[in-house]
C-alpha cells in the first residue's frame, strides 16, 4: 500500500482521460466508502453525488455541448472575485502552456476549455451537490468528502478533476441527471484513468510557502 504522503503528493488534476478504459465499480465503491468517513458538522454528511456512466454520460455530454454552443459560458468570472482573477490567469497560463497553446491563441484555448463539458473524456461524469439550505460550514464537509475521495482514487491509480465549469449549466444537469431542486449543484467531478501521454496531466502546480497561509501566534 502506498504511503499517505506519496498519495497526497502525487495527486493532480487530470484534464484528459482514457475514454475506453472503464473504472471498475468495486474500486469506485472502495474509494467512496473511504470518503464517507469524512468529518462533517453534526455528522450531517452533506454530500450528494450523481454519477453518469455509459449511455447516460453520452446523453449528458451531448446536452452540455449543445448548451455550450447555444450560450458560451462566462468563463472569465469562474466564481472568482476580481482581486483574485490573476490567479485564474496564472493557472490558465500553466495549464494551457503545458498543452502547447500560446497565450494569444484564443481558438486553441477555447478548444481546450470545451473539454470541460466532455468531462475531459472521463468515463465517469460526476456532480457534487448539497442541500440548498446548507451554508459554508456544510460546504466544508463536502470539501472534506471530496478530497478524501480524490486521494482514495489516486491511491487506486485512478485520476480525477474537480470542475466548477460544469456548474454553469445547472438546468441541463438537473434535467439529464434528475437532480432535485432542493439540492445546490456545487461542482463537477471527472473520474477515470488519466491519459499519461497528455503533457498537461503531469503538471506540478505551485503552492504558497506555508507562512503565506498560516500564522502561529504565541505571544
Ligand atoms: C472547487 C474546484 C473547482 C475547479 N474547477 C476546475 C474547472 O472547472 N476546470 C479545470 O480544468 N480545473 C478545475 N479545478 C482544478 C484546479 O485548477 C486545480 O485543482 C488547481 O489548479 C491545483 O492543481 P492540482 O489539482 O493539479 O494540484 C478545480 C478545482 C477545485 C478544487
Amino acid at each position: 500500500m502506498a504511503e499517505f504522503s506519496d498519495v497526497v503528493r502525487s495527486r493532480r488534476s487530470s484534464r484528459m482521460f482514457l475514454p475506453d478504459k472503464p473504472v471498475p465499480r468495486e474500486l469506485l465503491d472502495e474509494a467512496l466508502a473511504l470518503a464517507m468517513r469524512a468529518p462533517s458538522n453534526s455528522n450531517t454528511q452533506p454530500w450528494h453525488v450523481f454519477f453518469a456512466t455509459g449511455e447516460r454520460r453520452v446523453r449528458l455530454v451531448d446536452a452540455l455541448l449543445t448548451a455550450v454552443e447555444a450560450a458560451p459560458p462566462a468563463i472569465g468570472s469562474a466564481g472568482l472575485p476580481p482581486q483574485f482573477a490573476n490567479l485564474r490567469r496564472e493557472t490558465g497560463a500553466l495549464v494551457y502552456g503545458a498543452m502547447g497553446i500560446a497565450r494569444d491563441d484564443a481558438a486553441g484555448r477555447w478548444a481546450a476549455q470545451r473539454h470541460n463539458w466532455e468531462f475531459f473524456k472521463a468515463p465517469v461524469a460526476g456532480r457534487v451537490c448539497m442541500h440548498r439550505d446548507f451554508g459554508n460550514v456544510d460546504a466544508m464537509g463536502v470539501g472534506m468528502f471530496l478530497q478524501t475521495l480524490l486521494l482514495a482514487l489516486n491511491e487506486r491509480g485512478i485520476g480525477s478533476c474537480v470542475q466548477v465549469s460544469i456548474s454553469f449549466y445547472p438546468d441541463v444537469l438537473r434535467e439529464q441527471l434528475g437532480i432535485p431542486t432542493d439540492l445546490t449543484i456545487l461542482c463537477g467531478l471527472s473520474i477515470g484513468y488519466a491519459d499519461e501521454a497528455f503533457a498537461a496531466n503531469h503538471l506540478d502546480t505551485p503552492r504558497n510557502p506555508i507562512s503565506e497561509n498560516v500564522v502561529f501566534l504565541d505571544d
